[in-house]
Parts: C-alpha cells; sequence; structure tokens
C-alpha cells in the first residue's frame, strides 16, 4: 500500500468523512485484474478474506452502521492518530471476533441460515443493551416494521397482480415493452452537505446495461459511477479506499437488477419465485409488497413497495447475503412524470450502507443511441463527455 494518496469509503455517517480527512488516512489500494477477493486484494483480512472486494466495501458500512459512528472508530490508530486500515486496533480486534462468534451462532444454533447478524445485538449501539427497562416494559411497545425475509400468505393478492396493476399505471405492457434505451440528465442533492450539486448522467438498454455518472463541479473531485454492461460491473466514488473497483459479489447481481429494473416491464423475468408479503406501513403510508429472488449466483433477494392507491412502484430493496448479515441497498422512486406516453420516476433516491445520493432528473428521452462504451469500465466512461 502507499502512502501518497487517501481515499476513503463515504460511510453511512458520512458526516464524519471531514473528521477522518483531517486526521489523516494512509494508504490507497488498487484491485488487479485477478484480484476477486478481500483476502486477495487487502492486506490483514483474516475472517472475512473470501468475500468478494465488491461486498467487503458493503459490509464495512454494515459494520458501521451495526455499532455506529464512522470508520475511523475501528481504524485508527490511537498511537499515531492516522487511519490505517490494515492496523489492528482493539476495537477492530473485537470486530472480527465478533464476525467469528457471528458465522458460529448461525452454524451452530441455526442450521447455517442467515439468522443472527451484528444487527441483531447491535442496532447502532456500540454496546448491545441487555436489560429491559422498566419504562419500555409498561410503556409504548417499540414497534418496528419485519425485516421482510419471511414467507407469504394465502390472503394476500397475487404478486402478478399488483405487477400488472403497476405496469398498467405507468403505460401498459406493450408500450413498455418497446422502450429499447432511456437517457437522462440531472443533479444530484447529495446527503447532509455531501455529494450535492454534482451533474447527473443516466444511461439504459435493455435487457440489462446501465450506467449512473454523477460529475462534480469542484476542481480535482472524482465523479461517482456505477457502470453495468451486461456482464461485468464497476463502481468508483470519491474518497472510497479503492477508488474504482469491480464487481463481483453480490452488487453484481444488485448492477443488474438495477439495470433490469429501468425497464419495469422485466420485474417478472428479473425475480423470481415472486410472493405476496402483508402490507407495510412506511412513513405513514400502508404499501403492498412484492418480493422475490434475484436471479444471479449470490442468493440475493428484492422487495418490492407499491403505492396501492396509484399502483406506482415507489422503493425497490435488494438484500445481500454476507457472513455477518444481510446488506440492505434501496432505491427510492417518486415524482413520476409522463415521457412520450409512459411514466417515470423523476425523483430517484439511492441508498446503500456506504452512501446515499437523491438524483433529480429532467430532460428523460426514450430511444436515443448510446455508445456500448458509457457502460464500460468508471474512468473510460467518466472521460466520456
Ligand atoms: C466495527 C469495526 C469496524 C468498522 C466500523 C469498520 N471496519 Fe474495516 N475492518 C474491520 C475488521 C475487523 C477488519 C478485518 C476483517 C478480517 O480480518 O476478516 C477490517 C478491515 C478493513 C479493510 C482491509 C484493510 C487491510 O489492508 O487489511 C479495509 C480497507 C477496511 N476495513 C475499510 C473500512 C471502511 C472504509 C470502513 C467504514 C465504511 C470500515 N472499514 C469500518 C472492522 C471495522
Ligand atoms: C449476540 C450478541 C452480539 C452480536 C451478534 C454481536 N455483538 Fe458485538 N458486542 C456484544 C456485546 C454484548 C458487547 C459488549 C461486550 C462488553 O461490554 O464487554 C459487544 C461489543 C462489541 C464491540 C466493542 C465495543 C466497544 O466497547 O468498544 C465491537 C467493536 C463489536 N461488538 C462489534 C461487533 C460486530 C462487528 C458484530 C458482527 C460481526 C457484532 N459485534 C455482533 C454483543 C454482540
Amino acid at each position: 500500500m502507499g502512502t501518497t494518496t487517501f481515499r476513503l469509503i463515504a460511510a453511512a455517517a458520512v458526516v464524519h468523512v471531514v473528521s477522518i480527512a483531517t486526521v489523516g488516512v494512509s494508504g490507497q489500494v488498487k484491485v488487479g485484474s485477478d484480484q476477486r477477493t478481500a483476502g486477495q486484494v487487502f492486506d490483514n483480512v483474516q475472517v472475512l478474506k473470501d468475500v468478494t472486494v465488491d461486498d467487503f466495501m458493503t459490509l464495512m458500512g454494515l459494520m458501521t452502521a451495526a455499532v455506529g459512528g464512522d470508520c475511523a472508530d475501528c481504524h485508527k490508530d490511537a498511537g499515531t492518530n492516522v487511519v490505517d486500515w490494515a492496523f489492528d486496533t482493539p476495537r477492530k480486534i473485537k470486530a472480527r471476533e465478533m464476525s467469528i462468534m457471528v458465522q458460529a451462532i448461525n452454524r451452530d444454533h441455526f442450521g447455517g441460515q442467515q439468522v443472527i447478524s451484528c444487527w441483531s445485538c447491535h442496532k447502532g449501539r456500540t454496546r448491545p443493551l441487555s436489560t429491559p427497562t422498566l419504562d419500555q416494559v409498561y410503556g409504548e411497545p417499540d414497534l418496528l416494521p419485519e425485516d421482510l425475509v419471511y414467507t407469504s400468505a394465502d390472503y394476500l393478492p397475487e404478486p402478478g397482480a399488483i405487477i400488472d396493476r403497476y405496469l398498467e399505471a405507468i403505460g401498459g405492457e406493450a408500450r413498455l415493452k418497446a422502450v429499447t434505451t432511456i437517457t437522462a440528465t440531472g443533479t444530484s442533492l447529495g446527503f447532509r452537505g455531501f455529494g450535492g450539486g454534482g451533474k447527473v448522467e443516466l444511461y439504459a438498454r435493455r435487457p440489462d446495461q446501465r450506467s449512473m455518472i454523477i460529475r462534480y463541479e469542484a476542481a480535482g473531485r472524482d465523479a461517482t459511477v456505477r457502470s453495468y454492461n451486461g456482464e461485468r460491473g464497476w463502481i468508483k466514488t470519491p474518497l472510497n479506499v479503492l477508488g474504482e473497483y469491480p464487481l463481483y459479489g453480490s452488487e453484481l447481481d444488485g448492477a443488474r437488477l438495477d439495470a433490469m429494473l429501468t425497464f419495469p416491464d422485466q420485474i417478472k423475468t428479473a425475480l423470481r419465485r415472486l410472493r405476496t408479503l402483508d402490507q407495510q406501513e412506511i412513513n405513514g403510508e400502508w404499501l403492498d409488497v412484492v418480493q422475490g429472488d434475484v436471479v444471479g449466483a449470490n442468493n440475493m433477494f428484492a422487495t418490492l413497495f407499491f403505492d396501492p392507491e396509484t399502483g406506482l412502484l415507489v422503493r425497490a430493496v435488494r438484500h445481500g447475503p454476507s457472513p455477518i448479515g444481510r446488506m440492505p441497498t434501496a432505491m427510492h422512486f417518486s415524482d413520476y412524470r409522463d415521457v412520450d406516453g409512459i411514466k417515470l420516476p423523476h425523483d430517484v433516491r439511492f441508498v446503500w450502507l456506504d452512501g446515499r445520493d437523491e438524483i433529480k432528473l429532467d430532460r428523460v428521452q426514450l430511444g436515443a443511441a448510446i455508445d456500448p462504451s458509457r457502460f464500460g469500465r468508471p474512468t473510460e466512461v467518466e472521460s466520456l463527455r
């Protein structure tokens, strides 16, 4: 690892990035073309070494979310006050031990199923609660929605009916099937002052190519690029440990799913074993819920939320597995507007464990020609104007 440049993931608690930058970070890592796993790419990954490098970066966001705080809490060497990813701090050693423990609990007590995760105990706290407070026992119950990994019930409508209603609401299957490409420009609003003010470009070609670029005006600031060319995918975000990295794990299946769902008539081919779950209340609205398994090698599933009044898809959440718990990534859709007879969302929020982008699209176009290199490696995609 060199020490000249520093990069770090924009963690769940993005506000803390600045405080890490001011203490200094050492190390920039480049992923070689023959390297797929965290064990191959990094110097000191001992337990989670078989996790693919893309999933490992998301998994670090999962750990951060579970115990609260930010990356530096486990990675800052108290002696030098510098963030050194490979250095073993006491808290990192504890987290490594806990990763072994979580896998052992699932193996020994839950038949190898992913049941217990860091979140099961920590829920965003460094130290989990182990005693009920009596105020809570006799007070208002703390109602959290189900995790949605459970099975369906007979009394619920067929998933196909909910999806058909959505397709009808946005223009009908025949019209949707005729859309070959979607292109758009827009602006990113960012999150807590981070990542805002970017210029957005979206390119998508049926059945499964997609790339989203966010360019920032500030000089020297790298763009955010997520691209998938129908076979391979990449992520590049400013301030991450790796700069650009290729996708091999559940992020790859996720990138394909995002691309396929850009053409909504493909829901039934992108997801298998569709099932309807009980309605869920999100932000005071009851939504219809359909879940399905994501086509791909990584044992992922996705949950779609529809507004029962308008029929529109308002949220899609995909859940990638990891040895220490499921990793959620969400897309929120709103501001549906008509484009040549079909309704497409013009406000898209992308939310994952390593950051969040809110995109406002304008000038959405159907059927425009797209150069295939737009779906390639981010550094190349970024250089195209
Ligand atoms: C709760 C503690 C914890 C937090 C928070 C945390 N990590 Fe880690 N990190 C670990 C552990 C443990 C390992 C080693 C895993 C192993 O040995 O299997 C590790 C390893 C790494 C490595 C590999 C370093 C090397 O060269 O060996 C990188 C890079 C990394 N983390 C980045 C991050 C980033 C970026 C964040 C914030 C999104 C983060 N970590 C948050 C505990 C943490
Ligand atoms: C079965 C419940 C449980 C699970 C699951 C669990 N933890 Fe913990 N963890 C605890 C408890 C309890 C403590 C506090 C121990 C203490 O006070 O000595 C703790 C402490 C920690 C600490 C030290 C906090 C400090 O005081 O500095 C870290 C870091 C940590 N856990 C990370 C993780 C990670 C990462 C995972 C998932 C891989 C995880 N834990 C899963 C129960 C759990």
